[in-house]
């Protein structure tokens, strides 16, 4: 019997079929969830990719800028599913000005798109799919390591320590319904998202070298059974929780 046995499970954020989100939807089917997935922008390229998967979900569409997209999203999920027992945020957006080495110029316009899609989401998506998660159940997004200045990342960087203390406050507020919110803190990984961080080979040549497990920056299987596990039975007492899923790199000096 799989570890998601039975359970209902929204993934976002698919994109390519190397979107760490691919790999945990993949991952959840194989261990025996049923899964939703939402797409945004061109959906009919995330219904090909969903075809790529073990079986074909449901894609539903999905921008978490947009109110009225996320004020129907439980009805519209619930078209598939009966009630959900996982929600996955695997979103990130920051314009180009945010990225790169521009820090100190950037526009409030360009971060607040930033924190909107990146930071804000995590507690619209939560809140959206509240309705349908009336027997409780996890909540899980894709973070990357914020007690830190790093090069490049910059303001997308300030979007990521908003979600780590968003995580924490939806976890205060949402343990009354008996749903456990944490996030999996991946290493670099060679996505979409991650080839539009101008700079990001500077995170590409040193994590391999400074990660006492190594890392291999083209596989995203252990941040998504990571995702997997916190969904699971095997983590009920926990939340607000970040697990490192990065080599090690975050427990070491550089
Ligand atoms: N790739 C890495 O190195 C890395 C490391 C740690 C954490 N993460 C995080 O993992 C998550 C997934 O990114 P990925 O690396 O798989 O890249 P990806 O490009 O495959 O996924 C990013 C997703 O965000 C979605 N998105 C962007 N704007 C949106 C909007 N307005 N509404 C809804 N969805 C929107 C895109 O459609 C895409 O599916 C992000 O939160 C990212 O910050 C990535």
């Amino acid at each position: 019997m799989g570890i998601l046995e039975g359970k209902r499970i929204l993934v976002t954020g698919v994109l390519t079929d190397s979107s760490i989100a691919f790999s945990v939807a993949k991952l959840a089917q194989q261990e025996g969830a049923q899964v939703v997935l939402t797409g945004f922008g061109r959906l009919s390229l995330v219904e090909r990719i969903a075809k790529r998967l073990p079986e074909p979900p449901p894609v539903i569409e999905l921008d978490v800028q947009n109110t009225e997209h996320l004020d129907s999203l439980a009805d519209r999920v619930g078209e598939h599913l009966d009630g959900l027992d996982g929600v996955v945020h695997s979103i990130g957006f920051a314009p180009q000005s945010c990225l790169g080495g521009n820090f100190l110029n950037t526009s409030w316009e360009d971060v607040a798109t930033a924190l909107h899609v990146s930071t804000y989401s995590f507690k619209s998506l939560a809140v959206a799919c509240l309705p349908l998660m009336k027997e409780g159940g996890a909540v899980v997004g894709l973070d990357f390591d914020a007690s830190r200045a790093w090069p490049v990342y910059d303001w997308m960087g300030v979007a990521k320590a908003g979600l780590e203390s968003c995580s924490r406050y939806l976890a205060r507020d949402l343990g009354k319904h008996g749903i456990r919110v944490n996030l999996v803190a991946a290493g670099p990984l060679r996505t979409m998202a991650a080839k539009s961080i101008p700079g990001f080979a500077e995170f590409e040549d040193s994590w391999p070298e400074k990660a006492p497990l190594g890392w291999d920056l083209n596989d995203t299987l252990p941040a998504a059974r990571a995702c997997l596990a916190l969904m699971s039975d095997w983590f009920p007492a926990t939340t607000g929780e970040i697990v490192h899923v990065d080599g090690g790199v975050h427990a070491v000096g550089s």
